[in-house]
């Protein structure tokens, strides 16, 4: 990709971010009846979607403590997304402390890290209606791991944008197959979803642009470096995204068993696991950082599998 064919994609998504943005005190409605949270709303059981909530253990437990597991998982899930959401605003003003003038650079990752300080506000005050206080995000050890991205940030920042595009697209993929699968979500957390998906579809293709433009520049050696990064900050990211953290199973006593199982055990869960990097798969294989040996980190790590066609495609199975 030409320095100029970037500059006019980034000139695009700042303009998108001017036509097309919301701000959660505004585009929410925090109010409405609709909105009020009641601890026996059914809506707030636990989706197919979602690897625990398709698990026989769940589904056998009481309707209220299924509703009750139901909310703090939503509340948790939108903890996690506050912390990586942060994570990311700060990586992204390190980053921009070096772009020189005139870069289209600095305008676009600057309206990026506006919508993510929005996100957060947003996720924060649904996190308060749900009502559950002790709701964590990130675990200790997931917190320590992230500390990889500072020097990330100013070092090597093709791996930088891969970590952001591992934190953007593990969330972005659940939402958007909740979002499609017709699931009745309650309205308070479909409406903050609808947001947040159309937000970061602009997030996500920057990430993407980001990585066309600069890996096929990179030296081969560092290059390989990444390709063998890449899916390992995916796989590691899923996890501290997709993975409830303990204070979660001990809080509704979940049996190590099930957590197994659920969390990547099962072949269910682990066609899940596959399908939510379909996009990043093909972005890969695109910018050329599909070499045999990331082939065998990608199927080691059991995230393989075919690429999407073209972005947030729905996930294709084999025919029976
Ligand atoms: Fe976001
Ligand atoms: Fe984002």
């Amino acid at each position: 990709m030409t320095l100029s064919t970037y500059h006019d994609v980034l000139q695009s998504l700042s303009e998108g971010s001017v036509t097309k943005h919301f701000d959660p005190y505004v585009d929410i409605d925090w109010d409405s009846p609709e909105f009020a949270v009641h601890s026996d709303d059914p809506r707030w059981i636990m989706p197919a979607e979602d690897p625990l909530g398709r698990h026989p253990w769940y589904k056998a437990q009481p309707v209220e403590r299924q509703i009750a597991m139901g909310m703090w998982r939503q509340a948790g899930i939108a903890k996690v997304g506050i912390d990586f959401e942060q994570l990311l605003i700060r990586g992204l003003m390190q980053y921009l402390i070096s772009v020189p003038n005139g870069d289209p650079e600095f305008r676009y990752a600057t309206h990026e890290a506006a919508e993510e300080c929005n996100h957060t506000m947003m996720f924060q005050e649904m996190i308060n209606r749900i009502g559950y206080r002790d709701v964590v995000g990130m675990g200790t050890i997931d917190r320590k791991l992230t500390l990889a991205i500072w020097p990330a940030v100013k070092y090597f920042p093709e791996l930088f944008f891969t970590m952001v595009l591992g934190g953007e697209e593990p969330i972005d993929h659940l939402q958007k197959s909740l979002l499609r699968g017709g699931v009745d979500m309650q309205p308070m957390v479909e409406r903050v979803m609808q947001i947040h998906v159309a937000e970061e579809a602009r997030h996500i293709s920057f990430a993407h642009e980001y990585l066309k433009r600069n890996v096929p520049a990179m030296h081969p050696a560092t290059r390989s470096v990444l390709s063998v990064a890449y899916p390992v900050v995916m796989r590691v990211m899923l996890s501290m995204i997709a993975t409830p953290p303990k204070q979660f199973v001990d809080k509704f006593q979940i049996p190590a068993e099930v957590m197994r199982e659920a969390y990547w055990g099962s072949p269910e869960s682990r066609r899940i696991k596959r399908d939510v990097f379909t996009d990043v798969r093909a972005l890969a294989t695109d910018i050329g950082l599909m070499n045999p040996v990331a082939k065998l980190v990608w199927r080691a790590l059991g995230i393989d599998g075919p690429a999407a066609r073209y972005r947030s495609e729905p996930p294709r199975r084999a025919v029976a």
